[in-house]
């Protein structure tokens, strides 16, 4: 049996690249963090098959390193080297710039291991993609078979189907799987999208029932922004992902509605059993809406733009929530993130605003809200100078987003509670900013006053 050393960051694509690789090119696949512990096996392993590396893993230059050590033992093993701009750091490697084709991959790797595409394809078996055990918490069937997958060597695993298609299951099953720290299930590739339809499908039916607790209305929200947000992402558009989304905002706007009293619907979301990307989504939402009550400006068109605005933000972070956590160049430069993370969160207003105008029904001038979320006139990285050359609306935007940052930190340091508010006073100094800070401040001291 091929031993292939792999070496990608990415957990997704690394799982996926091993799975397959062990599956279809009937491989042993041997994971690596970096160059170093590569090297540090290719020393006493010199009859390693094939590498198949990352040509970046954070600061260090991994290809380079792995071609230099290569070249310098004369070895002949095989290179397949993922992403980067760089042509080949060696005539030998083949260089995929695009690591998500991972089909390419695999193929490639078989060709170098001399395997034909012939026996390739009698290989092929049921293909299975993997599906968050938590999408099934709201669900009392599924549509299709779904499998859990089981180890049984370290090339060979097995599906072992749990439910049925169109059989009821409980929910005590699903939490037990839960409990084992189980985090997917799979089903067949060729049901993604039925599936997708199917679950979209029971999140609207289950958002358009009348809701008596607020508490179970936004842990709804929360549940279906978490399974959307990913579904997008994945698929793109589709009539059930636009139909989801545009029930959840409905119903951001009708719990917003039903609220008398900001602070307690803020407590509400925030002990919420969700993550951070939802939680900062939805408090920025109310907020925003908040800000605009205050102002006297509100209309039911605006308080669904803010939500639209506020679902989509910061999208991009789906697969790393820490990431929405930065919110400031500084902040930026001193995180220690890959490359990618750091373009990802440099262009995520951008690229979200992007994404935006694909949405079929997507209310107008949301793109651009988002798009200047972080005060970038290009959605950009992040700047406080031209704020004034905004509209109301995208100011008002914008300071909501900076004031859930910073309360939602505060909740998670603890301690002394910052002056929020006269910071973002000494940030955004001009006038026109000033009112906004002005509204969310009377919101703030009446919730005080009724306390005092
Ligand atoms: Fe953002």
């Amino acid at each position: 049996m091929g031993q292939i050393v792999l070496i990608e960051d990415n957990p997704s694509l690394n799982e996926l690249l091993s799975i397959n690789l062990s599956t279809y090119v009937g491989v042993e696949v041997i994971p690596r963090a970096n160059a170093d512990e590569a090297i540090g096996l290719l020393t006493i392993l010199p009859t390693i098959d094939l590498i198949i590396c990352k040509h970046k893993i954070g600061e260090e230059s991994t290809a380079k390193k792995i071609v230099e050590f290569i070249n310098s033992k004369k070895l002949d093993t095989g290179l397949i080297i993922l992403g980067g701009n760089v042509k080949s750091h060696s005539e030998h490697a083949v260089v995929i710039e695009n690591a998500n084709e991972w089909e390419k991959v695999i193929n490639t790797s078989a060709k170098i291991l001399g395997i034909s595409q012939e026996i390739l394809a009698k290989k092929i078996l049921p293909d299975y993609i993997p599906v968050p055990v938590s999408y099934f918490a709201r669900l009392d069937t599924s549509c299709c078979d779904v499998f859990i997958r089981i180890k049984k060597g370290p090339d060979d695993y097995q599906f072992v189907k749990r439910i049925h298609a169109g059989d009821a299951f409980s929910k005590s099953m699903v939490k037990r799987y839960v409990e084992q720290n189980l985090t997917h299930f799979y089903i067949a590739k060729d049901m993604q999208k039925n599936f997708t339809n199917f679950l979209s499908d029971q999140l609207v039916q289950l958002l358009d029932q009348d809701y008596d607790e607020i508490d179970e209305q936004i842990q709804v929200i929360a549940d279906s922004y978490s399974v959307a947000t990913k579904e997008i992402l994945k698929l793109g558009f589709t009539s059930a992902t636009v139909q989801l989304t545009d029930s959840i905002v409905d119903n951001m706007v009708d719990v917003f509605g039903k609220t008398s009293e900001m602070s307690g619907l803020l407590h509400k979301i925030i002990n919420s059993k969700s993550g951070y990307l939802y939680q900062h989504c939805h408090m920025t939402s109310v907020v925003a809406s908040e800000c605009i009550k205050n102002l006297g400006i509100e209309t039911k068109a605006d308080h669904e733009k803010l939500a639209f605005a506020a679902f989509f933000k910061d999208i991009s972070f789906v697969e790393n929530e820490d990431l929405a956590r930065i919110t400031t160049y500084d902040e930026l430069e001193a995180s220690n993130i890959s490359e990618e993370d750091w373009d990802l969160v440099f262009n995520h207003a951008l690229e979200s605003s992007v994404l935006i105008r694909k949405h079929p029904e997507a209310p107008l001038g949301v793109d651009e809200i988002v798009k200047l979320h972080h005060g970038a006139m290009n959605g950009k990285g992040f700047s406080t100078a031209n704020v004034s050359k905004m509209n109301s609306l995208q100011q008002i935007f914008l300071i909501s987003s900076e004031f859930v940052k910073e309360l939602m930190a505060f909740r998670e340091r603890g301690g002394k509670p910052t002056p929020i508010i006269d910071e973002l006073y000494q940030k955004y100094p001009t006038p026109e900013m000033i009112n906004v800070i002005k509204a969310l401040e009377t919101t703030l001291k009446r919730k005080n006053g009724k306390k005092a």
